[in-house]
Protein backbone atom coordinates (compact mmCIF):
# COMPACT_ATOMS: atom_id res chain seq x y z
CA UNK A 1 0.00 0.00 0.00
CA UNK A 2 1.49 3.67 -0.59
CA UNK A 3 1.99 5.83 2.12
CA UNK A 4 -0.93 8.56 0.80
CA UNK A 5 -3.20 5.65 1.73
CA UNK A 6 -2.09 5.27 4.38
CA UNK A 7 -4.66 6.50 6.89
CA UNK A 8 -6.52 7.91 4.79
CA UNK A 9 -10.53 7.49 3.96
CA UNK A 10 -12.61 10.16 2.30
CA UNK A 11 -13.64 11.43 5.75
CA UNK A 12 -10.46 11.92 7.53
CA UNK A 13 -9.99 15.43 6.37
CA UNK A 14 -12.47 16.33 9.15
CA UNK A 15 -9.93 15.71 11.73
CA UNK A 16 -7.63 19.11 10.30
CA UNK A 17 -8.77 22.45 9.85
CA UNK A 18 -10.14 23.48 6.97
CA UNK A 19 -10.52 27.29 5.69
CA UNK A 20 -13.11 28.65 3.76
CA UNK A 21 -15.68 26.61 4.50
CA UNK A 22 -19.33 28.03 4.49
CA UNK A 23 -21.65 28.88 7.54
CA UNK A 24 -24.34 26.41 6.79
CA UNK A 25 -27.45 27.39 8.69
CA UNK A 26 -28.60 24.57 8.92
CA UNK A 27 -27.27 20.76 9.73
CA UNK A 28 -30.07 18.70 8.81
CA UNK A 29 -30.05 20.29 5.19
CA UNK A 30 -26.45 19.95 4.50
CA UNK A 31 -26.49 16.22 5.18
CA UNK A 32 -29.35 15.65 3.19
CA UNK A 33 -27.67 17.45 0.16
CA UNK A 34 -25.00 15.37 0.49
CA UNK A 35 -26.68 12.25 1.26
CA UNK A 36 -27.91 12.82 -2.14
CA UNK A 37 -24.89 13.89 -3.94
CA UNK A 38 -23.27 10.57 -2.90
CA UNK A 39 -25.88 8.43 -4.76
CA UNK A 40 -25.21 10.20 -7.62
CA UNK A 41 -23.74 8.90 -10.20
CA UNK A 42 -19.78 10.49 -10.68
CA UNK A 43 -19.39 13.20 -13.21
CA UNK A 44 -16.00 11.81 -14.91
CA UNK A 45 -14.07 8.26 -15.04
CA UNK A 46 -11.37 7.02 -13.38
CA UNK A 47 -10.10 6.15 -16.75
CA UNK A 48 -10.47 9.72 -17.96
CA UNK A 49 -8.70 11.06 -15.42
CA UNK A 50 -6.02 8.00 -15.74
CA UNK A 51 -5.48 9.55 -19.42
CA UNK A 52 -5.40 12.89 -18.03
CA UNK A 53 -2.54 11.74 -15.45
CA UNK A 54 -0.57 10.21 -18.52
CA UNK A 55 -0.58 13.25 -20.64
CA UNK A 56 0.60 15.69 -17.58
CA UNK A 57 3.32 12.93 -17.25
CA UNK A 58 4.58 14.09 -20.72
CA UNK A 59 3.86 17.67 -19.38
CA UNK A 60 6.71 17.20 -17.00
CA UNK A 61 9.55 16.13 -19.54
CA UNK A 62 7.88 18.93 -22.41
CA UNK A 63 7.21 16.61 -24.61
CA UNK A 64 3.48 18.08 -23.81
CA UNK A 65 2.15 21.42 -22.74
CA UNK A 66 -0.61 22.34 -20.10
CA UNK A 67 -3.71 24.43 -21.14
CA UNK A 68 -5.58 24.96 -18.05
CA UNK A 69 -8.63 28.21 -18.60
CA UNK A 70 -11.65 29.51 -18.10
CA UNK A 71 -13.57 31.54 -15.76
CA UNK A 72 -12.65 32.46 -12.90
CA UNK A 73 -16.20 31.28 -11.07
CA UNK A 74 -18.76 29.94 -13.02
CA UNK A 75 -22.33 31.18 -12.66
CA UNK A 76 -24.93 29.44 -12.85
CA UNK A 77 -27.30 31.95 -14.98
CA UNK A 78 -24.02 31.87 -17.33
CA UNK A 79 -24.37 28.01 -18.13
CA UNK A 80 -25.87 28.57 -21.32
CA UNK A 81 -24.71 26.45 -24.60
CA UNK A 82 -23.58 29.77 -26.55
CA UNK A 83 -21.24 30.23 -23.11
CA UNK A 84 -20.07 27.01 -23.25
CA UNK A 85 -19.54 26.57 -27.00
CA UNK A 86 -17.71 30.16 -26.97
CA UNK A 87 -15.02 29.28 -23.94
CA UNK A 88 -15.14 25.59 -26.02
CA UNK A 89 -13.81 27.53 -29.05
CA UNK A 90 -11.48 29.71 -27.76
CA UNK A 91 -9.42 27.09 -25.91
CA UNK A 92 -9.27 24.82 -28.99
CA UNK A 93 -8.18 27.83 -31.09
CA UNK A 94 -5.43 28.52 -28.35
CA UNK A 95 -4.31 24.54 -28.36
CA UNK A 96 -4.14 24.93 -32.77
CA UNK A 97 -2.21 27.82 -31.84
CA UNK A 98 0.14 26.29 -29.41
CA UNK A 99 0.38 22.69 -30.86
CA UNK A 100 1.38 24.00 -34.19
CA UNK A 101 3.88 26.08 -32.93
CA UNK A 102 5.29 23.94 -30.24
CA UNK A 103 5.22 20.59 -32.26
CA UNK A 104 3.60 18.60 -29.27
CA UNK A 105 0.26 17.94 -27.73
CA UNK A 106 -1.43 20.47 -26.25
CA UNK A 107 -3.21 18.94 -23.13
CA UNK A 108 -6.53 21.24 -22.48
CA UNK A 109 -7.94 21.74 -19.42
CA UNK A 110 -11.03 24.07 -18.78
CA UNK A 111 -11.81 25.69 -15.46
CA UNK A 112 -15.26 24.14 -16.06
CA UNK A 113 -17.94 22.51 -15.33
CA UNK A 114 -18.07 22.22 -11.52
CA UNK A 115 -15.96 26.17 -10.91
CA UNK A 116 -18.46 26.73 -8.29
CA UNK A 117 -16.97 27.60 -4.77
CA UNK A 118 -14.45 30.98 -4.30
CA UNK A 119 -12.35 31.71 -1.38
CA UNK A 120 -12.26 34.81 0.06
CA UNK A 121 -10.62 37.23 1.90
CA UNK A 122 -13.10 37.77 4.31
CA UNK A 123 -15.84 35.70 5.84
CA UNK A 124 -18.09 39.01 6.12
CA UNK A 125 -18.98 41.77 3.92
CA UNK A 126 -19.72 45.61 5.13
CA UNK A 127 -21.68 47.82 2.49
CA UNK A 128 -22.91 50.85 4.62
CA UNK A 129 -22.94 49.38 7.94
CA UNK A 130 -24.07 46.19 7.11
CA UNK A 131 -22.46 43.19 7.63
CA UNK A 132 -23.18 40.14 5.34
CA UNK A 133 -21.66 36.97 4.83
CA UNK A 134 -19.09 37.24 1.85
CA UNK A 135 -20.55 35.75 -1.57
CA UNK A 136 -18.68 32.42 -1.60
CA UNK A 137 -19.86 30.81 -5.00
CA UNK A 138 -22.98 29.55 -6.76
CA UNK A 139 -22.33 26.43 -5.05
CA UNK A 140 -22.63 28.10 -1.49
CA UNK A 141 -24.52 31.50 -1.99
CA UNK A 142 -26.05 33.94 -3.69
CA UNK A 143 -24.13 37.53 -5.16
CA UNK A 144 -26.51 39.73 -4.44
CA UNK A 145 -26.30 42.20 -0.99
CA UNK A 146 -29.22 40.72 0.65
CA UNK A 147 -29.46 38.52 3.79
CA UNK A 148 -31.67 36.29 2.11
CA UNK A 149 -28.71 36.14 -0.94
CA UNK A 150 -26.23 35.84 0.73
CA UNK A 151 -27.42 33.43 3.02
CA UNK A 152 -25.83 29.94 2.27
CA UNK A 153 -27.80 27.10 0.56
CA UNK A 154 -26.98 23.56 0.72
CA UNK A 155 -29.54 22.83 -2.53
CA UNK A 156 -26.98 24.97 -4.37
CA UNK A 157 -24.27 22.00 -3.98
CA UNK A 158 -26.90 19.84 -5.29
CA UNK A 159 -27.35 22.73 -7.99
CA UNK A 160 -23.91 23.09 -8.77
CA UNK A 161 -23.84 19.24 -9.58
CA UNK A 162 -26.14 19.70 -12.09
CA UNK A 163 -25.35 22.46 -14.00
CA UNK A 164 -21.90 20.87 -14.20
CA UNK A 165 -23.26 17.51 -15.26
CA UNK A 166 -24.85 19.45 -17.89
CA UNK A 167 -22.16 21.28 -19.05
CA UNK A 168 -19.96 18.27 -19.11
CA UNK A 169 -22.80 17.06 -21.32
CA UNK A 170 -22.85 19.75 -24.00
CA UNK A 171 -18.39 19.68 -23.82
CA UNK A 172 -18.76 16.00 -24.40
CA UNK A 173 -21.03 16.27 -27.06
CA UNK A 174 -19.42 19.07 -28.67
CA UNK A 175 -15.94 17.50 -28.55
CA UNK A 176 -16.73 14.00 -30.04
CA UNK A 177 -18.96 15.22 -32.34
CA UNK A 178 -17.33 16.92 -34.89
CA UNK A 179 -17.65 20.17 -33.47
CA UNK A 180 -13.76 20.12 -32.00
CA UNK A 181 -12.47 18.60 -35.44
CA UNK A 182 -9.40 19.73 -36.97
CA UNK A 183 -11.56 20.14 -40.26
CA UNK A 184 -13.54 23.56 -38.32
CA UNK A 185 -10.20 24.74 -37.48
CA UNK A 186 -11.52 28.08 -39.78
CA UNK A 187 -14.83 27.76 -38.11
CA UNK A 188 -13.92 28.10 -35.16
CA UNK A 189 -13.09 31.91 -35.52
CA UNK A 190 -14.90 33.93 -33.59
CA UNK A 191 -17.36 36.70 -35.41
CA UNK A 192 -15.85 39.52 -33.54
CA UNK A 193 -12.29 37.95 -33.73
CA UNK A 194 -12.21 37.19 -37.04
CA UNK A 195 -12.05 41.06 -37.68
CA UNK A 196 -9.24 41.81 -35.11
CA UNK A 197 -5.28 41.58 -36.05
CA UNK A 198 -5.38 38.34 -34.16
CA UNK A 199 -8.55 36.39 -36.12
CA UNK A 200 -6.61 37.28 -39.02
CA UNK A 201 -2.80 35.75 -37.89
CA UNK A 202 -4.83 32.97 -36.53
CA UNK A 203 -7.07 32.88 -39.94
CA UNK A 204 -3.60 32.34 -41.95
CA UNK A 205 -2.52 29.65 -39.19
CA UNK A 206 -6.03 27.66 -40.13
CA UNK A 207 -5.80 27.89 -44.02
CA UNK A 208 -2.31 26.37 -43.62
CA UNK A 209 -3.52 23.15 -41.34
CA UNK A 210 -6.84 23.17 -43.52
CA UNK A 211 -4.42 22.57 -46.50
CA UNK A 212 -2.31 20.32 -45.10
CA UNK A 213 -5.47 17.84 -43.99
CA UNK A 214 -6.62 18.29 -48.03
CA UNK A 215 -3.48 17.41 -48.63
CA UNK A 216 -3.71 14.38 -46.84
CA UNK A 217 -7.14 13.50 -48.47
CA UNK A 218 -5.49 14.15 -51.59
CA UNK A 219 -2.72 11.08 -51.08
CA UNK A 220 -5.58 8.96 -49.66
CA UNK A 221 -4.84 9.24 -46.17
CA UNK A 222 -8.05 9.70 -45.05
CA UNK A 223 -8.70 12.49 -42.19
CA UNK A 224 -11.78 10.30 -40.49
CA UNK A 225 -9.92 9.39 -37.66
CA UNK A 226 -10.20 10.83 -33.56
CA UNK A 227 -6.72 12.49 -34.31
CA UNK A 228 -8.70 15.26 -36.33
CA UNK A 229 -12.11 14.74 -36.14
CA UNK A 230 -12.10 14.24 -31.98
CA UNK A 231 -10.65 16.46 -29.81
CA UNK A 232 -10.48 16.16 -25.50
CA UNK A 233 -11.46 18.87 -23.39
CA UNK A 234 -10.81 17.68 -19.45
CA UNK A 235 -12.52 19.66 -16.60
CA UNK A 236 -10.78 21.15 -13.17
CA UNK A 237 -11.82 22.98 -10.17
CA UNK A 238 -10.50 24.46 -7.00
CA UNK A 239 -11.30 21.93 -4.64
CA UNK A 240 -12.02 24.13 -1.87
CA UNK A 241 -16.15 22.27 -0.63
CA UNK A 242 -14.41 19.27 0.74
CA UNK A 243 -17.98 18.64 1.81
CA UNK A 244 -19.18 18.15 -1.94
CA UNK A 245 -15.58 16.68 -3.02
CA UNK A 246 -16.43 13.91 -0.91
CA UNK A 247 -19.72 13.24 -1.66
CA UNK A 248 -18.11 12.92 -5.51
CA UNK A 249 -15.50 10.58 -3.92
CA UNK A 250 -15.97 7.08 -5.50
CA UNK A 251 -14.06 3.95 -5.61
CA UNK A 252 -12.69 2.48 -8.63
CA UNK A 253 -13.73 -0.78 -9.43
CA UNK A 254 -10.53 -1.81 -11.66
CA UNK A 255 -7.34 -0.29 -9.39
CA UNK A 256 -9.24 -0.38 -5.95
CA UNK A 257 -8.28 3.25 -5.48
CA UNK A 258 -10.07 6.54 -4.77
CA UNK A 259 -11.06 9.02 -7.31
CA UNK A 260 -12.53 12.44 -6.71
CA UNK A 261 -15.30 12.09 -9.82
CA UNK A 262 -16.22 15.86 -9.84
CA UNK A 263 -13.67 16.48 -11.94
CA UNK A 264 -10.64 15.13 -13.69
CA UNK A 265 -8.26 17.57 -12.00
CA UNK A 266 -8.61 19.44 -8.74
CA UNK A 267 -6.58 22.28 -7.63
CA UNK A 268 -5.77 23.75 -4.13
CA UNK A 269 -5.83 27.17 -3.65
CA UNK A 270 -3.27 29.69 -2.41
CA UNK A 271 -5.22 30.25 0.47
CA UNK A 272 -5.69 26.40 1.51
CA UNK A 273 -2.55 24.97 1.07
CA UNK A 274 -1.27 24.79 4.41
CA UNK A 275 0.64 21.31 4.95
CA UNK A 276 -1.63 20.39 7.75
CA UNK A 277 -4.71 21.60 6.29
CA UNK A 278 -7.98 19.60 5.54
CA UNK A 279 -7.56 20.50 2.02
CA UNK A 280 -4.37 19.04 1.43
CA UNK A 281 -5.41 15.79 3.89
CA UNK A 282 -7.88 15.47 1.31
CA UNK A 283 -6.08 15.49 -1.80
CA UNK A 284 -3.50 13.26 -0.57
CA UNK A 285 -5.97 10.52 -0.83
CA UNK A 286 -7.45 10.87 -3.72
CA UNK A 287 -5.78 9.56 -7.28
CA UNK A 288 -6.71 12.57 -9.49
CA UNK A 289 -3.92 14.95 -10.79
CA UNK A 290 -3.83 17.64 -8.28
CA UNK A 291 -2.72 21.16 -8.67
CA UNK A 292 -1.57 23.46 -5.72
CA UNK A 293 -1.54 26.96 -6.45
CA UNK A 294 2.21 28.67 -5.10
CA UNK A 295 1.94 32.52 -4.17
CA UNK A 296 5.21 34.80 -3.87
CA UNK A 297 4.94 34.04 0.00
CA UNK A 298 5.93 30.33 -0.62
CA UNK A 299 8.06 29.01 1.94
CA UNK A 300 10.75 25.99 0.19
CA UNK A 301 10.63 23.71 3.15
CA UNK A 302 6.47 24.00 3.56
CA UNK A 303 6.21 23.18 -0.32
CA UNK A 304 8.76 19.68 -0.11
CA UNK A 305 6.85 18.95 2.73
CA UNK A 306 3.56 19.77 0.33
CA UNK A 307 5.37 16.81 -2.46
CA UNK A 308 6.11 14.95 0.31
CA UNK A 309 2.62 14.53 1.25
CA UNK A 310 0.77 14.75 -1.91
CA UNK A 311 3.09 12.80 -4.18
CA UNK A 312 5.11 10.63 -1.95
CA UNK A 313 6.01 8.06 -5.13
CA UNK A 314 7.09 10.88 -7.18
CA UNK A 315 4.63 9.88 -10.00
CA UNK A 316 5.03 12.14 -12.87
CA UNK A 317 1.81 13.63 -13.76
CA UNK A 318 0.10 13.74 -10.20
CA UNK A 319 1.26 17.39 -8.89
CA UNK A 320 1.20 20.62 -11.28
CA UNK A 321 2.34 23.71 -9.42
CA UNK A 322 0.64 26.09 -10.63
CA UNK A 323 2.64 29.38 -10.16
CA UNK A 324 1.16 33.07 -9.56
CA UNK A 325 3.99 34.87 -8.44
CA UNK A 326 3.51 38.58 -9.86
CA UNK A 327 4.94 40.22 -12.91
CA UNK A 328 7.40 42.32 -10.32
CA UNK A 329 8.58 39.01 -7.77
CA UNK A 330 8.44 36.48 -10.37
CA UNK A 331 12.35 37.34 -11.52
CA UNK A 332 13.12 36.77 -7.43
CA UNK A 333 10.96 34.28 -6.56
CA UNK A 334 10.80 31.55 -8.68
CA UNK A 335 14.52 30.56 -9.28
CA UNK A 336 15.14 29.29 -5.52
CA UNK A 337 12.15 27.35 -5.92
CA UNK A 338 12.81 25.77 -9.72
CA UNK A 339 16.41 24.87 -7.89
CA UNK A 340 15.23 23.23 -4.81
CA UNK A 341 12.87 21.06 -6.20
CA UNK A 342 15.34 20.03 -9.69
CA UNK A 343 17.73 19.24 -6.33
CA UNK A 344 15.03 16.69 -5.10
CA UNK A 345 14.59 15.30 -8.10
CA UNK A 346 10.65 16.05 -7.72
CA UNK A 347 8.62 15.64 -10.96
CA UNK A 348 6.47 18.21 -11.56
CA UNK A 349 4.24 20.01 -13.92
CA UNK A 350 4.90 23.72 -14.12
CA UNK A 351 2.29 26.04 -14.76
CA UNK A 352 2.25 29.76 -14.82
CA UNK A 353 -0.67 31.51 -13.81
CA UNK A 354 0.03 34.98 -14.37
CA UNK A 355 -3.11 36.16 -13.33
CA UNK A 356 -3.89 36.19 -9.79
CA UNK A 357 -1.20 38.15 -8.32
CA UNK A 358 -1.41 40.78 -10.71
CA UNK A 359 -4.77 42.44 -10.28
CA UNK A 360 -5.32 46.12 -9.35
CA UNK A 361 -8.35 48.42 -9.11
CA UNK A 362 -8.57 50.83 -12.11
CA UNK A 363 -9.61 54.20 -11.66
CA UNK A 364 -12.88 53.14 -13.07
CA UNK A 365 -13.30 51.37 -9.53
CA UNK A 366 -13.19 48.22 -11.74
CA UNK A 367 -10.88 45.11 -10.31
CA UNK A 368 -8.86 44.19 -13.70
CA UNK A 369 -5.11 42.98 -14.40
CA UNK A 370 -3.11 44.53 -17.43
CA UNK A 371 -2.48 42.52 -20.42
CA UNK A 372 1.25 43.55 -20.27
CA UNK A 373 1.84 42.52 -16.72
CA UNK A 374 0.55 39.16 -17.24
CA UNK A 375 2.79 38.54 -20.56
CA UNK A 376 5.57 40.23 -18.48
CA UNK A 377 4.79 36.55 -15.68
CA UNK A 378 4.21 34.64 -18.59
CA UNK A 379 7.69 35.62 -20.86
CA UNK A 380 9.68 35.77 -17.41
CA UNK A 381 8.40 32.46 -16.63
CA UNK A 382 9.54 30.80 -19.56
CA UNK A 383 12.55 32.46 -19.50
CA UNK A 384 13.57 31.57 -15.70
CA UNK A 385 12.68 27.77 -16.88
CA UNK A 386 15.39 27.49 -19.78
CA UNK A 387 17.98 29.42 -17.17
CA UNK A 388 16.96 26.98 -14.85
CA UNK A 389 17.17 24.04 -16.73
CA UNK A 390 13.54 23.33 -15.85
CA UNK A 391 10.64 22.04 -17.80
CA UNK A 392 7.98 25.36 -18.49
CA UNK A 393 4.88 23.09 -18.60
CA UNK A 394 1.83 25.14 -19.14
CA UNK A 395 -0.30 28.29 -18.34
CA UNK A 396 -3.24 28.53 -16.49
CA UNK A 397 -5.37 31.18 -17.07
CA UNK A 398 -8.90 33.00 -16.28
CA UNK A 399 -10.45 33.56 -19.66
CA UNK A 400 -13.54 33.70 -21.68
CA UNK A 401 -14.89 33.40 -24.94
CA UNK A 402 -16.86 36.28 -24.95
CA UNK A 403 -16.02 39.57 -25.89
CA UNK A 404 -15.74 41.78 -21.91
CA UNK A 405 -13.92 43.89 -20.99
CA UNK A 406 -12.27 43.19 -18.04
CA UNK A 407 -8.96 42.99 -18.50
CA UNK A 408 -6.89 46.57 -19.77
CA UNK A 409 -4.65 46.52 -23.00
CA UNK A 410 -4.02 43.49 -25.37
CA UNK A 411 -4.80 44.47 -29.29
CA UNK A 412 -7.76 46.54 -28.78
CA UNK A 413 -6.04 48.67 -25.36
CA UNK A 414 -8.46 48.47 -23.76
CA UNK A 415 -8.48 51.13 -21.27
CA UNK A 416 -9.78 51.79 -17.80
CA UNK A 417 -12.56 53.90 -18.98
CA UNK A 418 -13.71 51.21 -21.03
CA UNK A 419 -13.62 48.66 -18.24
CA UNK A 420 -17.38 49.55 -17.93
CA UNK A 421 -18.58 48.71 -21.18
CA UNK A 422 -18.78 44.73 -20.87
CA UNK A 423 -17.38 44.13 -17.43
CA UNK A 424 -19.63 40.61 -16.65
CA UNK A 425 -17.16 38.83 -14.39
CA UNK A 426 -18.81 38.19 -11.05
CA UNK A 427 -15.03 37.55 -9.58
CA UNK A 428 -11.59 38.27 -11.01
CA UNK A 429 -11.26 40.04 -14.43
CA UNK A 430 -10.71 37.66 -17.42
CA UNK A 431 -9.04 37.68 -20.84
CA UNK A 432 -11.71 38.15 -23.21
CA UNK A 433 -11.39 36.18 -26.67
CA UNK A 434 -8.87 37.95 -28.23
CA UNK A 435 -6.73 38.89 -25.92
CA UNK A 436 -6.27 34.75 -24.83
CA UNK A 437 -5.52 34.36 -28.56
CA UNK A 438 -3.05 37.06 -28.24
CA UNK A 439 -1.60 35.24 -25.44
CA UNK A 440 -1.97 31.98 -27.19
CA UNK A 441 0.30 33.83 -30.19
CA UNK A 442 3.11 35.39 -27.82
CA UNK A 443 3.99 32.35 -26.08
CA UNK A 444 3.97 30.38 -29.70
CA UNK A 445 7.02 33.01 -30.19
CA UNK A 446 8.63 31.73 -27.66
CA UNK A 447 8.28 27.98 -27.94
CA UNK A 448 8.34 27.71 -31.71
CA UNK A 449 10.63 24.85 -32.67
C1 LIG B 1 -8.39 31.34 -8.43
O1 LIG B 1 -7.73 30.57 -9.16
O2 LIG B 1 -9.46 31.86 -8.80
C2 LIG B 1 -7.81 31.71 -7.12
C3 LIG B 1 -8.58 32.13 -6.12
O3 LIG B 1 -6.50 31.58 -7.08
P1 LIG B 1 -5.44 31.61 -5.89
O4 LIG B 1 -5.79 30.48 -4.98
O5 LIG B 1 -4.13 31.38 -6.62
O6 LIG B 1 -5.51 32.97 -5.26
CO1 LIG C 1 -9.60 33.99 -9.75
Amino acid sequence: MSSSQTNWTKSSWKDFTALQQPNWPEQHAVDKALTNLATLPPLVFAGEIRSLKTLLAKAVTGDAFLLQGGDCSENFSQVTAPNIRETLKVLLQMSVVLTYAGAKPVVKVGRIAGQFAKPRSSDMETIDGVELPSYRGDMVNSSAFTKESRTPNPKYMLKGYNMAASTLNLLRAFTRGGFGSLQRVQAWNQEFVANSPMGRSYDRLAKQISQAIGFMETIGISSETPQINQTQLFTSHEALLLQYEEALTRQDHITGNWYDCSAHMLWIGERTRQVDSAHVEFLRGVHNPIGVKLGPTYDLDEVKKLVESLNPENEAGRLTFITRLGMKQIEKVLPPLLREMKREGFNIVWSCDPMHANTYTAKSGHKTRNFNDILSEITCFFETHWSEGTIPGGVHLEMTGNNVTECTGGAQNIGDEELASNYLTSCDPRLNAEQSLEVAFQIADMIRS
